[in-house]
């Protein structure tokens, strides 16, 4: 069995996944998307609103903004890379499909074997986690997104660079958030360590 035909029988498997309580409030499970051979993979946090209703993740307006990054930042197609989240189903507040919130550590618990096997079967050369939830579950620390952010870690030896989550950036000024350009730097180190050419000082920034 290739990639793609490993992935989609994990994805059948989850389709109707009942082993944490978001099950009972989501649309559809978000299983992730994108290039089953890919050298680079993003991994957010969870659902938001519309992605519960698409069953795509990364669609709404943070997935606006990482969909640009890719595009113009990195001069690649989004459907060159691979995208997924720790959870994935959308965790709100209450449950009340209001206001989202970070996955709890029992959601955490149950779902993560799911984004563990996607890690294996697309054996990407570069993860690049998404926000402090992302991260610290890789990389299994408490430290914040701060510190660690621009510095490369690893997870099972695979390069990991962990970097703001595109909402982060969106709620601090968006377009004009001095946090781009930390994003900017972070997103050309991959680049280099991917061998991706690297356009010239703020060429292609985002
Ligand atoms: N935020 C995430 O972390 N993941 C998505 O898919 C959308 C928003």
């Amino acid at each position: 069995m290739n990639r793609r035909e490993r992935l989609a029988l994990l994805e059948e498997r989850y389709r109707s996944c009942e082993h944490c309580k978001l099950s009972r409030t989501r649309t559809q499970v978000v299983f992730g998307e994108g290039n089953p051979e890919a050298e680079l993979m993003f991994i957010g946090e969870g659902p938001g609103k519309q992605e519960d209703l698409t069953g795509r993740p990364f669609v709404g307006r943070s997935g606006e903004l990482l969909t640009k990054i890719i595009e113009k930042g990195m001069g690649v197609e989004r459907a060159a890379v691979y995208i997924a989240n720790i959870v994935k189903c959308r965790p709100t507040v209450d449950l009340q499909f209001q206001k989202d919130r970070p996955p709890d550590a029992e959601e955490v618990a149950a779902c993560s074997p799911v984004l563990l096997r996607q890690i294996e079967i697309i054996a990407p050369r570069v993860i690049m986690t998404l926000g402090g939830p992302a991260t610290k579950f890789l990389l299994d620390t408490t430290t914040g997104i701060t510190a660690l952010r621009g510095k490369w870690a690893e997870f099972k030896s695979i390069p990991v660079m962990p970097t703001y989550h595109p909402s982060y950036v969106l709620r601090n000024g968006g377009d004009h958030s001095p946090l781009k350009k930390d994003v900017w730097h972070d997103i050309k180190l991959v680049m280099q360590k991917l061998g991706w050419p690297v356009p010239g000082k703020d060429e292609r920034s985002p």
